[in-house]
């Protein structure tokens, strides 16, 4: 495809960029639906934060993704911050209004509960409590989902206690937090189980973690997906458990910035699945 001083543009701004996969799904939509558009990654430093993104109306961008290390100091950068991504404290998406201004997101809790309702339709939140493995940046937004959604109980465990406590506290509701070596236990009729640690990533160390305490119609839900079938979903499937891998939720997330940026509600298929695996 030709771009023109029309075309267009959105992208990803992160330190360093070259392993994002949002370049690839937002390439894959575009093809899929004929748009005149492009996706581009933005390498920007810490220090280049703000100025790249006051830059983002000066080129005629319609907005960007941000991933880490830029989704929570964006924040104090914006014209305008959504209610959710204050409440996450961290901004994924930016839309560049007519008038220059820059209004951040979070798409990250939508991305999430999507995901596991495509995937889980079977799963409700009212039939038991959830456990969340992890108090870092994606365990804020999976437990303000959780918490949107009036889930009974949510057992927040981490390493660092003190991450979790602050996490309860700077969100509220009905969280637990129990200890990281009590983590078979906590499993003991929770109906959800999430892991939002890097645990079990590629280059990481394993997630240790006997899953016999769930109950058959539990849910099993990895964030990670480098590998896409890490050992916790393996685990998980052979004790005939369902599961929900963390690549949906890559997908889930990019859609509401698709829509805003190119205009087109794009849709998450195996297609696009299979592109951006297939990538190389
Ligand atoms: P993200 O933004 O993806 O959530 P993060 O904020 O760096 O990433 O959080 C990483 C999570 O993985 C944290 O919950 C971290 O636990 P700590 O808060 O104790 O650091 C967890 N994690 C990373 N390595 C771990 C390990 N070896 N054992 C247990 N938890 C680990």
């Amino acid at each position: 495809m030709t771009l023109t001083s029309h075309t267009p543009l959105a992208g990803v701004m992160g330190w360093p960029i070259s392993h994002s996969l949002s370049p690839r799904v937002h390439s894959y939509w575009l093809k899929e639906n004929g748009l005149d558009g492009a996706y581009v990654p933005l390498p920007v430093s810490p220090d280049n934060l703000e100025h790249a993104l006051r830059a983002l109306p000066k080129l005629g961008f319609r907005g960007v993704n941000l991933t880490v290390p830029h989704k929570e100091r964006a924040l104090s950068f914006l014209d305008y911050v959504s209610d959710v991504a204050a409440r996450i404290g961290a901004v994924n998406t930016v839309f560049v209004s007519q008038d220059g201004a820059l209004s951040g997101t979070n798409t990250d809790a939508f991305g999430f509960l999507e995901n596991l309702r495509r995937n889980a339709p079977q799963w409700n939140e009212a039939r038991g409590p959830v456990v969340v493995l992890g108090a870092g940046g994606a365990a804020r937004a999976v437990v303000a989902a959780l918490l949107d959604l009036d889930v009974v109980e949510i057992r927040l465990l981490n390493r660092t206690k003190e991450k979790a406590d602050a996490l309860a506290e700077s969100l509220g509701g009905p969280i637990n937090i129990i200890d990281w070596s009590e983590r078979e236990d906590a499993l003991d009729g929770s109906t959800l189980l999430l892991n939002t640690t890097t645990l079990g990533m590629v280059g990481q160390p394993r997630l240790e973690l006997s899953l016999a305490a769930l109950t058959k119609m539990a849910v099993v839900y990895d964030l990670v997906y480098a590998p896409l079938e890490t050992e916790l979903l393996s685990t998980a499937r052979s004790l005939g458990l369902s599961t929900v891998d963390g690549l949906g939720m890559l997908f889930y997330q990019a859609a509401p910035g698709f829509e805003g940026w190119f205009g087109v509600q794009p849709v998450v298929t195996d297609g696009l699945r299979d592109s951006v695996l297939s990538t190389p």
